[in-house]
């Protein structure tokens, strides 16, 4: 897949989407996975506090909670961050893409750029540090998304905008969180689309439209109740 970069944001040619917003890519990550989520509260009390992302991208995402995490993690907690990436980027394209918050992470980004694995098919299991394991799956999300047995905590839906890219907000992707979540799991995404919104509750989830960040009117967050 071939991506331009704008004012230091990439950009996907074939989805006419972007990574992250070209205005502030780490505030909205912050805003729509870190903040809607409910993070660091629900960290508390988890031994093991799991996270699925669908589209890994730039790993932005990725770095954030992982110094969220750091910052709030009691003693002997860990964190499991499994992401889905049909598209991968290289480490040297993360490195370029990430260059604005180099700052942000003085030490986690070099800790990703190294641990970051060949982009070849198939699940990548990084121990990126003592307490936080990456899992990095890479091939489409419809495929692998039936063969993980991991019980997820919480859920960041970033593929690129359904309207371009509906084949990723699928009905596998529903049927699988619901087979997956905790009672209780949350998941936030930066769409409000509205079959994305009906998909989710007919599996379960508890929906709510919430204001988007910037400029964005609206966005989706909510929690698993479980199945009838
Ligand atoms: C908006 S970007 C994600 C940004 C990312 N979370 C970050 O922190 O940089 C969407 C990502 O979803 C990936 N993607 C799109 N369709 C996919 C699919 N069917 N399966 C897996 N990944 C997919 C794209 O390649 C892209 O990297």
């Amino acid at each position: 897949m071939s991506q331009t970069s704008m004012k230091g944001a990439p950009r996907s040619k074939e989805f006419d989407d972007v990574y992250f917003s070209v205005a502030d890519g780490l505030a909205e990550t912050r805003f729509v996975f870190l903040e809607r989520n409910d993070l660091p509260e629900r960290f508390l009390g988890r031994n093991e506090f799991t996270i699925f992302e669908t589209g890994f991208g730039t790993g932005l995402n990725f770095l954030a909670t992982w110094q969220l995490f750091k910052a709030h993690a009691t003693v002997g907690q860990r964190l499991h961050f499994i992401s889905v990436e049909k598209y991968p980027l290289s480490a040297l394209q993360i490195q370029s893409y990430l260059h604005p918050f180099a700052h942000e992470f003085p030490d986690l980004l070099p800790a990703l750029v190294k641990g970051y694995p060949d982009p070849v098919s198939g699940r990548h299991d990084i121990a990126i540090d003592d307490h936080v394991r990456l899992s990095l799956c890479i091939g489409d999300m419809n495929d692998i998304i039936p063969a993980v047995s991991e019980q997820i905590d919480c859920w960041f839906l970033d593929g690129f905008k359904p309207s371009t890219n509906p084949e990723m907000w699928s009905p596998t992707l529903f049927s699988n969180m619901a087979r997956l979540s905790k009672t209780g799991a949350r998941f936030s995404t930066f769409t409000a689309a509205g079959f994305v919104k009906r998909g989710l509750r007919e599996v379960g989830f508890e929906v709510q439209k919430m204001r988007g960040f910037g400029t964005k009117r609206d966005m989706l967050v909510g929690e698993f109740r479980g199945c009838e």
